[in-house]
């Protein structure tokens, strides 16, 4: 049986026995009417961990971010962000459809960019244009590579906020990797930004669930919109309980994803036809281009695919892999092996792995 070996996304992990039977033991009530012990448990220990007053627990990232867009703008206002960002690249356009809002695209490299970046697109207070509201920033940047926003160029964003009377979300979906990485408290990133999303079904193996976090305030408006949304649970406790699980025991071993995607950087910068920037890799992702005489990436990733290689063209010459808690050190160097094999074999007939 060929080793699989599934590189697409953080998303893919399974739970583990631990976590498993920890759902089993949560816990349970009705979140719906507010007497869910483990989701309130959850909720108390992320608000904590990210500095905020107050979390809601839904079933995805792109719920929490949608919250946190309808619960600080009004229809009609406009949200910076860059172009790369998740809200604007993968969330179905809730930010339009379902929250009404317009969005301003600010430069910037690997989905990071500063105050002055962003200044000019302000718009005036006229009645002609859309009300400038909210700037979104993404700590990891997905389709900058994983890439951590720099605590100073946070600290910027805060002041431009505050300046302009702007609110700033930070799509906190892989938040921990940030934290990890640079070795601080998620909250010491967190305190720059009024709302947080936060993501447990990625680097932190959870099956589903996220929060968002930020002033009380917030949280209750966007809880009256969870409900409208669809996104209030009942016995959710078992999702929050595999989450408490997933902060005692999955957090730390992050680095070890970090490790293992730069180390697969490095294996893959030797191959003939792909070009990985190592100095890139900052997290758990790795992104790479595919030279065209390999052919383009989504063929590339199918004949991956026949050998037991998994990941993702994110487009025709760019290439995704994510470490996670389903790959270890080893399955790195095998992964890295097939790629190679693949890649030398390319064009002359089937793929040997
Ligand atoms: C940066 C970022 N934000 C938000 C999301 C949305 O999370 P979900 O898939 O739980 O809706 C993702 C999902 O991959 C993501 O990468």
């Amino acid at each position: 049986m060929t080793r699989v070996i599934d590189l697409r996304s953080d998303t893919v992990t399974q739970p583990t026995q631990g976590m498993r039977d920890a759902m089993m033991a949560a816990p349970l009530g009705d979140d719906t009417l507010g007497d869910e012990p483990s989701v309130q448990a959850l909720e108390r220990r992320v608000a904590d961990l990210l500095g905020k007053e107050a979390a809601l627990f839904v079933p995805s990232g792109t719920m929490a971010n949608l919250l946190a867009i309808r619960s600080q703008t009004e229809p009609g206002d406009e949200i910076l962000c860059h172009v790369d960002s998740h809200i604007y690249q993968y969330e179905g356009g809730a930010y339009a459809a379902v929250a009404g809002c317009s969005i301003r695209f600010v430069p910037g490299h690997r989905g990071i960019f500063s105050p002055d970046d962003a200044l000019a697109l302000i718009r005036h207070r006229d009645h002609h244009f859309p009300r400038t509201r909210l700037v979104s920033i993404e700590n990891t940047m997905n389709r900058g590579g994983g890439a951590i926003w720099p605590i100073e160029s946070l600290r910027a964003i805060r002041a431009f906020a505050d300046d302009n009377g702007l609110c700033v979300h930070m799509d906190g979906a892989r938040i921990w990797n940030a934290a990890v990485a640079l070795d601080v408290p998620p909250a010491m990133l967190a305190e720059y930004a009024d709302t947080v999303s936060c993501c447990f079904s990625k680097g932190l193996g959870c099956p589903a669930g996220s929060a968002i976090c930020g002033p009380r305030e917030t949280i209750e408006r966007a809880r009256r919109f969870r409900k409208m949304f669809g996104g209030s649970m009942r016995q959710s406790g078992i999702l929050a309980g595999g989450a408490l699980y997933a902060l005692d025991h999955h957090y730390q071993r992050l680095s070890e994803d970090h490790v293992n995607a730069h180390n697969l950087a490095h294996r893959l910068s030797s191959i003939d036809g792909i070009n990985c920037d190592i100095s890139s890799v900052e997290t758990n992702m790795v992104y790479f281009t595919v030279d065209p005489r390999l052919g383009d990436a989504p063929s590339l990733c199918q004949s991956l695919e026949r050998c037991g290689v998994r990941m993702l063209a994110e487009s025709k010459d760019r290439v995704r892999a994510v470490c996670h808690l389903g790959v270890s050190r080893d399955d790195i160097e095998h992964a890295a092996d097939s790629i190679a094999r693949t890649i030398e074999s390319l064009g002359v007939g089937d793929p040997h792995c």
